[in-house]
């Protein structure tokens, strides 16, 4: 039996580490082996470029950068999610490639093509089961993100992330048998009933 995958996206401040927390929770709550993680990261590898990407204050060239994450997706998807989906378990991730397309395509401008390619190669046809989409006004965000340290990402201008949010909505008009949007400036525990709701009718859970 294989398990399932199913991805949180959205910009800074929307909650995702949150809400992956309480999915998980729900999920564990039906007795469905789960496995939580994190991009860039979820293995010791992709945590080293994690720190390059995220704390650093590298000034990278676009593609440069697209490739940094796919490296650290290519050893999170080879070392961590197959195994765990092979093993039957459902795996969680907080952020997977729309944030690679939200941030590096419609944020920093790398060509779609070049994107599509570098998937292909670092993960081949591998695509989320369900992708919850957790959207947030930027400003919203930004506050919600004030009290812990900035990411090199939050550090960036307005512009970009006004660009992050449209990329992020655009991907969910393309997609919409795959992704899901949930307004994610209600109250926590109202987008933790919604995203339990779109899971459960989605795979059929009671
Ligand atoms: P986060 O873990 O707090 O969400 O920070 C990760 C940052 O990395 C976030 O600002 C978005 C950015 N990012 C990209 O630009 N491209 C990607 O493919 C991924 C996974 C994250």
């Amino acid at each position: 039996m294989t398990g399932r995958l199913i991805t949180f996206e959205g910009g800074d401040g929307a909650g995702k580490s949150t809400q992956t927390a309480r999915l998980a929770d729900f999920l564990a709550g039906l007795g469905i082996p789960v496995l939580c993680t994190r991009e860039p990261g979820g293995t010791a590898e992709a945590e080293a470029i994690r720190v390059l990407l995220v704390s650093g204050e590298a000034d990278w060239d676009p593609l440069t950068e697209a490739m940094l994450h796919y490296a650290a997706r290519r050893e999170h998807v080879e070392k961590r999610i197959r195994p765990a989906l092979a093993a039957g378990k459902w795996v969680i991730s907080d952020r997977f490639y729309d944030s690679t397309v939200a941030y590096q395509c419609y944020g920093q401008g790398v060509a779609p093509e070049d994107e599509v390619a570098l998937r292909r190669l670092a993960i081949g046809g591998l695509q989320p089961d369900l992708t919850l989409m957790l959207d947030i006004p930027v400003e919203t965000g930004r506050e919600r993100a004030q009290a812990r340290q900035k990411s090199r990402y939050e550090e960036m201008n307005d512009g970009l992330h006004l660009r992050v949010r449209s990329g992020f909505l655009e991907i969910a008009r393309r997609e919409p048998q795959r992704v899901a949007v949930v307004d994610a400036a209600q109250d926590p525990d109202n987008v933790a009933a919604a995203v339990q709701t779109i899971v459960a009718g989605r795979f059929g859970l009671s």
